[in-house]
């Protein structure tokens, strides 16, 4: 098992598992995952509990949940969790591992692919190893209905590569200032740098649904003016003390509280996320891919 001092030394050059990238293009429709990640511009506004509630939530509606934690040099959601991985991305970065075999069973029948915590190496993946873990972790979307990125925080192309791989981007803030503005540069870079058109906005820890929807006017009206980004409102979580009790346990809310009133936050998330649109496959092997972008220039197929 890799410890968290191991020196992780990885040639940039090679997929983890060579071949892995000459395995012809299926030409046959696939099954098409919704693909949600999750991200913020400021560190500890919620992401890792929203992803959890709101994974916990569409998997108790019947949906196949599988959340990557993507926060990979500081990965914690197997810790809120109660979860106590033997094997995690680290392992599959190392090649030691298929990433279908560090796959774990959360509560509610959620999957988790569990990061790891403490290896500085992973918070600066090439290009190459970004786009390799990428290509495995579509393999496993055919068995997925919904993947939710649990993203770090940030504006590196080590957070966004990841965010921007995804259909829909939803940034996560709190009613600080701090987290306004750092949402706001959030944006302007997924704008600006990754030529992304929309994204929507969960406003967390707030004192009423009214907080929410003006701190989405206040962003929106600085977007409008300033960005080439349409915002959309996906919905507000209140302020919940069950929800800080629950994290030193390492319990769920949405399972320990089903009343509590961050709980109704996250259902009603669960279910707009339900309420989207349908997604339409595309005819080639990846679905991470086909709208994907890096920050050194290569265009997007988003629209
Ligand atoms: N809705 C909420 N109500 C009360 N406290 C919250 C809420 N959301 C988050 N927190 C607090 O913020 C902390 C950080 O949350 P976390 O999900 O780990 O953030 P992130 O993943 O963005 O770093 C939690 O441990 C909890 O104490
Ligand atoms: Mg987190």
């Amino acid at each position: 098992m890799v410890t968290n001092d191991k020196v992780i030394s990885l040639n940039t050059r090679q997929p983890f598992h060579p071949g892995l990238r000459e395995q012809p293009v299926r030409s046959m429709k696939r099954h098409a995952a919704r693909i949600i990640s999750i991200t913020s511009g400021k560190g500890g506004v919620g992401k890792t509990n929203i992803v959890a509630n709101l994974g916990y939530q569409l998997s108790r509606d019947g949906k196949r949940v599988l959340i990557l934690d993507a926060d990979l040099g500081l990965g914690n959601l197997d810790i809120l969790l109660g979860l106590a991985p033997r094997y995690n991305l680290s392992h599959v970065l190392l090649g030691e591992k298929r990433i279908s075999e560090i796959i774990v069973e959360g509560p509610g029948q959620l999957r988790i692919l569990p990061a790891s915590s403490g290896i500085q190496e992973l918070t600066h993946l090439s290009r190459d190893q970004k786009m390799s873990m990428l290509y495995e972790l579509d393999q496993l979307l055919d068995t997925v209905d919904i993947l939710l990125i649990d993203s770090a925080a940030g504006i590196s192309a080590n957070v966004l590569d990841f965010s921007v791989s995804a259909q829909e981007i939803m940034v996560v803030v709190t009613p600080e200032p701090t987290s306004i503005t750092d949402a706001y540069a959030l944006m302007k870079v997924l704008s600006t740098k990754y030529a992304e058109k929309t994204c929507r906005l969960i406003v967390n820890q707030v004192a009423s649904e009214q907080e929410g929807r003006e701190i989405f006017r206040q962003l929106n009206l600085v977007a409008q003016k300033f960005l080439a980004i349409r915002m959309e409102y996906f919905g507000c979580i209140a302020q919940d003390e069950n929800l800080i009790r629950c994290v030193k346990q390492q319990r769920i809310l949405s399972q320990a509280h089903p009343d509590s009133a961050a709980t109704h936050g996250f259902r009603n998330l669960a279910r707009r996320i339900k309420a989207l649109p349908a997604i339409h496959a595309p005819q080639g092997d990846s679905q991470l891919f086909w709208g994907h972008i890096f920050a050194d220039g290569v265009v997007s197929s988003k629209s």
